[in-house]
């Protein structure tokens, strides 16, 4: 019997779960222990959230709340939200919960005995301003691998990869906006290089592994490992197990990944057996999986295995680390901090969680990453699970109350074409089975619905509804095969949708305990009763209203496009003035243009300006701006517009003019 540790990525107790969150490491983790309690493995799922580091304090700050409030709150939040979509945890636990404190500290303490942590002076980012050093998320700026704006001070969102902050270009504070300093400071380092032919050995028995994980890994092998801070000077987190290290905490990457085993022990504790994760974390032979999503790659496969190398205790390596790639939505990458996300706590105001577990199952961004849409939404909900499960549930069952009292018995032979419909059937079961092993989710669900098209197709071929007329028992064998069929579906869909699946169970009266071994026990005889739909369509009204919900998004704060450098003399070449309003008018036939008289000292000129929209004449008359006054004028509907005014325009062309900020004499230069 296999014995399996499943993890999923302990989600930063920073904010809601949101749809992306659960195709990457939690559903996924879900289905595939959902499958191995019906093969009857021994295995847990454990995972939680991760509660220390920047990405909660510098929230905590935001929201006026301590860390300890936000994350309280946040956890319970989410812990609703995965119940509500069925999520089914063996235990849920928290980063900032003392088993874990205590844990954490001793494996920092294993690794520095053994001289793999070093402490060493190095140099920080230090924002003046706030008066502290700038962890990771405190401080952005452009990635120095690929340029990318927006990279944070310990990972590059657009590449994935690691950064060590003070590598970062054009870095800023993020609390003040401000240039940091460099400073010295001293912390703990990792000496992943000490860990180089180790790791490399390890992972040449992993060729199992996904190609996405085995990539980057190799990727990063090949660059060279080098060693990593894992402390920071931040005030929330796991404080150093050492003396006079006050303001020191562990570094959030450090002590997450340990929240598996801390989880384990939670869980142990709570059923009574407190050394019981030892089964798991210290067999050999136990598999342990970590579901992730892409970014968290590197730390799952080089710094946590590194960390669990040289513990003195026996634990176990991963196994595997099925990472997912992303999930976007409406065709737009996710963002939080702009609220462009399906949040869970959301969405189950409005739908239920099954729905969501099929959609996101058939979707599933296991290879490259996925498109969320809610008209995809609509569709499968619609075109699959109404029109093709749950229609065939209701057909047969309908059928079978209405002329067979809602009983049916297997008949005493099959006809061939029953026989075939059920090895076809068989076959596919075989092939669901393998993908359901291979986190192949997105085809064992299509597998599944393939299922249900047998059934109907067979339906349709047999009419019952005429045969029943002439011969009852060509009708009655029709209604086995298709229940045969609905009740192996409600084992393989179970793992998919659980709920749901003991619904239709229900209605078959079928009391048996549900495990994948009996998939092929044929029944003597089907009980059908209290019939309810299983799947209600979704109307248009429902999905125009979700979409409405996504585009009140706050607006994007779109990157910067830089135009080449200049030299000061090129910009001296430019004369800016002081400009008065004398007149100003609608230029005729146009709606954008306006002809203004101004006067500029002794001068006066009349130039053209397309600020109508933004401006009425009266605003005008009397208003000082800037002009450039020695561009070459320009003929614009007829008239010679003889220089420039400055306007600011911002996303959507709203207009602004630039006016100086006291009074100043007309003709006055600007530079
Ligand atoms: N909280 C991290 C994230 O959302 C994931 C932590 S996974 C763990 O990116 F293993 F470290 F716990
Ligand atoms: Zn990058």
């Amino acid at each position: 019997m296999d014995k399996i540790l499943v993890t999923s990525a302990l989600i930063y107790a920073n904010g809601p779960v949101h749809i992306g969150h659960v195709a990457g490491a939690y559903l996924p983790a879900d289905i595939f222990v959902r499958f191995h309690r019906l093969l009857g493995s021994d295995i847990i799922f454990v995972s939680g959230t991760d509660e220390h580091g920047a990405p909660v304090s510098i929230k905590a700050e935001k929201e006026g709340k301590t860390p300890r409030e936000l994350v309280n709150f946040y956890h319970d939040q989410i812990d609703k939200s995965f119940a509500g979509l069925n999520i089914s945890f063996d235990n849920f636990s928290g980063t900032a919960r003392p088993y874990h404190h205590k844990i954490s500290q001793k494996f920092f303490k294993a690794l520095l005995d053994k001289d793999f942590v070093v402490q060493k002076s190095g140099q920080q980012f230090y924002c003046e301003h706030d008066q502290r050093f700038l962890a990771d998320r405190y401080v952005e700026g452009v990635c120095p691998f690929c340029s990318a704006d927006g990279a944070r001070g310990d990972q590059c969102d657009s590449c994935g990869k690691l950064i060590n902050s003070i590598e970062l270009k054009e870095p800023k504070c993020k609390i003040c906006g401000k240039t940091p300093i460099i400073k010295e400071t001293s912390h703990w380092y990792l000496e992943l290089p000490k860990f180089e032919n180790m790791l490399k050995e390890w992972l040449t028995t992993k060729s199992y592994w996904k190609d996405n994980v085995i990539n980057f890994i190799m990727g990063w092998l090949n660059d060279g490992l080098i060693e990593r801070a894992i402390t920071r000077d931040i005030d929330w987190g796991i404080p150093l197990p050492l003396p006079d290290t006050e303001g020191k905490v562990l570094y959030v990457w450090f002590d997450a990944p340990i929240g598996y085993i801390s989880s384990t022990v939670e869980w142990a504790d709570k059923i009574g057996e407190p050394e019981k994760w030892k089964d798991y974390w210290f067999d050999p032979d136990c598999k342990l999986i970590h579901f992730i999503g892409k970014d968290n790659i590197p730390f799952h496969a080089m710094i946590w295995p590194a960390v669990l190398m040289e513990q003195n205790d026996p634990y176990i390596l991963p196994y595997d680390i099925p990472a997912n790639e992303y999930l976007n939505i409406e065709g737009s990458k996710v963002s939080t901090s702009r609220n462009y996300a399906i949040w869970v706590d959301e969405y189950l105001k409005y739908f239920n969680g099954e729905l969501l577990r099929y959609v996101l199952a058939a979707n599933a961004p296991e290879t490259r990453d996925a498109d969320f849409t809610w008209q995809d939404f609509q569709v499968r909900i619609n075109n699959e699970l109404a029109n093709i499960l749950g229609n065939l549930a209701n057909r047969v069952f309908t059928f079978s109350i209405k002329f067979f009292a809602g009983e049916i018995t297997k008949p005493l032979s099959l006809s061939v074409a029953t026989q075939t419909a059920l090895s076809e059937a068989q076959a596919i079961i075989t092939e669901i089975e393998a993908c359901y092993r291979n986190y192949r989710v997105r085809k064992t669900t299509s597998l599944i619905m393939d299922i249900a098209r047998i059934g109907n197709r067979y339906f349709d071929e047999r009419a019952p509804w005429k045969a029943v007329k002439t011969d009852k028992s060509h009708a009655s064998e029709t209604l086995y095969l298709c229940l045969e069929l609905l009740r192996m579906l409600s084992i393989v869909m179970s793992p998919i949708l659980p709920v749901k699946m003991l619904q239709l169970r229900k209605m078959m009266n079928l009391d048996d305990e549900m495990s994948w071994k009996y998939i092929p026990r044929d029944k003597t005889v089907y009980y059908i009763s209290n019939i309810e739909t299983l799947f209600t369509k979704i109307t248009d009204e429902q999905i125009d209203e979700q979409i409405q919900l996504l585009e009140k998004v706050q607006p994007e704060t779109a990157p910067l496009v830089h135009k080449p450098e200049i030299e000061y003399d090129d910009f001296m070449k430019m004369e800016l003035r002081i400009v008065k309003v004398l007149q100003a008018e609608k230029v005729k036939k146009s709606k954008k243009l306006l002809k203004l008289m101004v006067k500029i000292g002794s001068e006066t000129r009349e130039i053209v300006s397309g600020i109508s929209l933004s401006y009425s004449p009266e605003d005008l008359i009397g208003k000082k701006v800037v002009m450039l006054i020695n561009l070459k004028p320009r003929q614009i509907m007829g008239i010679t517009s003889q220089g420039m005014i400055l306007a600011a325009a911002d996303k959507d062309n709203n207009l602004s003019l630039i006016t100086p900020m006291q009074d100043i004499d007309d003709g006055s230069e600007v530079s």
